[in-house]
């Protein structure tokens, strides 16, 4: 990415003139279209073996992964850059969908188990993940709430009636995570957001707690996923808002000091 609008320094013409047609054209420019495109942060050098993953994940594109017309998927890119710096054994999506994390799996080689829903599966079912064995790595994509309806099973975290009861049944899959989660292991839980009845739900925020009343913390810092061709971007809004252009993930690992379980 680059963050220069164009302009150039004045070399033949007299200073002053061109110092107006640049304040002018920098005035234009700003109106219309902001500041134009911006740089990320310089990241520091570290041994990472995926050095461009950092917190805030701007690639674009989706890659060859899963299937991009099943809604709300998201793209393999972030959980090909995730896999390939924790470098896991065995992986756990108990939320596939369209199979994205099932096909970044397969092309680098690693073992996968993937459950939905569609098939039969609810994550939140106590014990539901009793028989699956131990995985390194859970990547979990749930619904945001509301935002998309997979289908009409009461079990689906979109058909939550209430938003208590969506970040209980979000808990109840976390619990399950918990205890198929080998030491050292990391669960990455991928949320966004949106409004319900005028007001901002805030979902990263209520599963980062959700997850610390399950005994997990942060083993990363928050992922700013940017949102690439999302479906919003090309349409026109006649009101004014701040649009919302990214999902956070959220790498987690179990908390070695488990904290007292309250109700959400
Ligand atoms: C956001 S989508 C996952 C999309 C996937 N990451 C992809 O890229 O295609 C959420 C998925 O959670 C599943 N789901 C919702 N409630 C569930 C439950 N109780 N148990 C298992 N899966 C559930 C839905 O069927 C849906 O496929």
């Amino acid at each position: 990415m680059n963050n220069r609008l164009g302009f150039r320094p004045a070399q033949n013409h007299t200073m002053r003139t061109m110092q107006n047609a640049n304040a002018e054209r920098r005035e234009r420019t700003t109106r219309e279209t902001g500041p134009g495109r911006m740089t990320l942060p310089e990241a520091p050098r570290t041994a990472s073996p995926v050095p461009w993953l950092t917190s805030i994940h701007a690639r674009e594109g989706r890659g060859p992964y899963g299937n991009p017309g099943y809604r709300g998927n998201c793209s393999g890119l972030l959980i090909e850059d995730l896999l390939n710096f924790y470098r896991p054994r065995r992986v756990l999506d108990p939320m596939q969908g369209g199979g994205t994390c099932r096909d970044v799996c397969s092309a680098l080689g690693i073992a996968y188990q993937g459950l939905d829903l569609r098939s039969g599966f609810d994550a939140t079912r106590p014990g539901a993940f009793a028989e699956l064995g131990r995985f390194d790595f859970i990547w979990m994509h749930p619904p945001y709430w509301r935002m998309v309806r997979y289908n009409d099973d009461p079990r689906c975290l979109s058909n939550a009636p209430t938003m208590g009861e969506f970040i209980g049944r979000l808990r109840a899959v976390l619990r399950n995570c918990q205890e198929v989660l080998a030491d050292g292991g990391k669960l990455a839980v991928l949320m966004g957001d949106g409004k319900h009845e005028g007001r901002y739900m805030a979902l990263p925020f209520r599963t980062m707690r959700a997850a610390a009343l399950e005994g997990f913390w942060l083993a990363a810092p928050e992922i700013v996923r940017f949102g690439h061709g999302s479906t919003s971007s090309s349409k026109t809004y006649a009101t004014s808002f701040i649009p919302r252009l990214h999902d956070v993930c959220l790498v987690l690992e179990r908390n070695s000091r488990r904290l007292p379980a309250r109700a959400s």
